[in-house]
């Protein structure tokens, strides 16, 4: 179904009626992650956030546990392994604060926001009307909010005070200039905050969270509408200091020691890259994103689940995980870095939104190709 909707998208010709916000959530596969307004939940076999998180929850009840045990012979693996898209920040409240400008150009070329979270949003194949309907619906979202006095630099100092002494440096970083004291993965890093957010709604926002969204878990702060505008004017005016990532490091060589099929599926294969390219006839159909399509993307057809279907796509496997490690220096960047422009390639790398595969894995994969594969 994701797949014949966006064939719809990319076969539009001019004077077509615009996409609905229906068709864009569903092609962009939203609710896989995000809890999307009017549109279903998704079952736990199709939501990456509902069954990551349902293993938790499984693996911290012992009744459960001793259950699932018995009906999954990996179960123990999972516990282990399970870590990414448990906390995904809400759509929702982006929609009520983010600038409609600033949303429809980092969706069609996203970085990351949230030093602290390592998964980031998937890069989407979107066509430029499927952008502009997300933008459209962004600005209805947007909640309306009171004027203040444009973003003053002779209010940095006081600002900054405000900043350590309320605890917003508790929870957020502020490019180099501020590093957080107990980092919490959702908070965004503020130095994104200026492109992100009007300066009126910055002040809004940072009065009473829930007042512009429910679905907002900032706490409130208790701040005077006054240093509610310091706050914000420290936020716009501070120096971030952020320089941009290194250079990225030379490319891995293929390990030289003997490499099993083994390793390469506990390591990495089976670990990651199987959840988004499953083999349809050993999931009740299911196949995934990266196999029946998803984020936009046409179906490739690629499983990752057998040996086989591995060894089939060997050939595009070391570029697609070098690709990755290139826009790392924009999607996966640590506390105190700028993201980096890049000139994408037009494929994205693999792993989609998340961090690249370490070197010395990259290197295990090469060797077990180059040793021709043994399995
Ligand atoms: C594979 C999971 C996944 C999918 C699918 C996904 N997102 Fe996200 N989304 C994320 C993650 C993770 C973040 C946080 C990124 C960051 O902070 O760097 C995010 C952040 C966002 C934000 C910003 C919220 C904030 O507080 O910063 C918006 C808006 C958003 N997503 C909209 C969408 C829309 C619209 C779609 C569908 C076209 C979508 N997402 C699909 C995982 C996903
Ligand atoms: C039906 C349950 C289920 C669904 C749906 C699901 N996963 Fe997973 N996921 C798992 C399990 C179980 C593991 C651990 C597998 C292992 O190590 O053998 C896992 C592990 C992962 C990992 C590696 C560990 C980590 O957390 O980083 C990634 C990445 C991942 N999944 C991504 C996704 C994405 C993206 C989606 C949505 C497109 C998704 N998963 C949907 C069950 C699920
Ligand atoms: C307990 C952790 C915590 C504390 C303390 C906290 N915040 Fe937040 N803040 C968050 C989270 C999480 C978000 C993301 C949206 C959400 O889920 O509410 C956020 C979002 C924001 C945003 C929106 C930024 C963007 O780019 O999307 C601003 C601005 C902000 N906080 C400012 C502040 C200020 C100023 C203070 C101190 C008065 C503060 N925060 C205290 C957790 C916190
Ligand atoms: C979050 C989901 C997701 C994960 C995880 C994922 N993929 Fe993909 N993959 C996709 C999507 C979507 C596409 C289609 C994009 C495109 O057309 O280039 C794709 C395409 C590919 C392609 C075809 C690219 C080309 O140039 O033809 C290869 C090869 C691939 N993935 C390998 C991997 C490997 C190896 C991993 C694990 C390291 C992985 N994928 C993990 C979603 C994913």
């Amino acid at each position: 179904m994701l797949v014949a909707a966006f064939a719809l998208g990319a076969s539009a010709q001019p004077g077509d009626p615009l996409p609905t916000l229906q068709h864009v959530f569903a092609t962009g596969d939203c609710a896989r992650c995000h809890v999307v307004p009017e549109v279903a939940e998704l079952p736990r076999t199709e939501s990456c956030t509902t069954c990551h998180v349902w293993i938790r929850k499984v693996a911290a009840n012992p009744d459960a546990r001793a259950k699932a045990i018995e009906i999954f012979p990996k179960w123990e693996r999972y516990e282990r392994n399970v870590a990414t898209y448990l906390q995904v920040p809400s759509l929702t409240a982006g929609f009520a604060r983010l600038d409609p400008d600033w949303v429809r150009g980092w969706i069609a070329d996203p970085h990351d926001v949230r030093p602290y979270l390592d998964e980031g949003m998937p890069r989407f194949e979107f066509s430029d009307d499927e952008l502009s309907v997300l933008r459209h619906a962004v600005a209805a979202a947007n909640v309306e909010v009171p004027a203040t006095p444009a973003p003053d630099p002779a209010n940095v100092e006081a600002g900054r005070q405000l900043f350590e002494d309320r605890g917003c440096v508790v929870c957020h970083a502020l490019g180099a200039a501020q590093k957080p004291v107990t980092p919490l993965a959702t908070a965004p890093d503020l130095a994104h905050t200026r492109d992100r957010m009007s300066p009126d709604m910055t002040v809004a926002w940072i009065k009473n969270p829930q007042a512009i969204s429910a679905d907002a878990t900032m706490p409130p702060s208790a701040v005077t509408d006054a240093e509610a505008i310091l706050l914000r004017d420290y936020v716009y005016g501070a120096d971030l200091a952020s320089a941009e990532p290194p250079a990225v490091a030379a490319d891995p060589v293929a390990s030289a020691e003997p490499v099993t099929w083994a390793q390469v599926e506990e390591r990495v294969i089976g670990k990651i890259c199987i959840h988004c390219h499953m083999d349809p006839d050993l999931n009740e159909g299911r196949a995934g994103p990266g196999n029946a399509g998803g984020f936009g993307w046409a179906a490739t057809g690629i499983e990752l689940q057998s040996v086989e279907g591995v060894i089939a796509v060997a050939d595009k496997i070391p570029a697609v995980l070098l690709r990755r490690r290139h826009e790392a220096r924009r999607d996966t960047v640590t506390q105190g870095q700028r993201p980096a422009d890049l000139v994408r390639d037009p494929r994205p790398g693999m792993p989609l939104g998340l961090p690249p595969i370490p070197d010395e894995d990259i290197a295990l994969i090469l060797g077990w190709i180059e040793q021709g594969m043994p399995h």
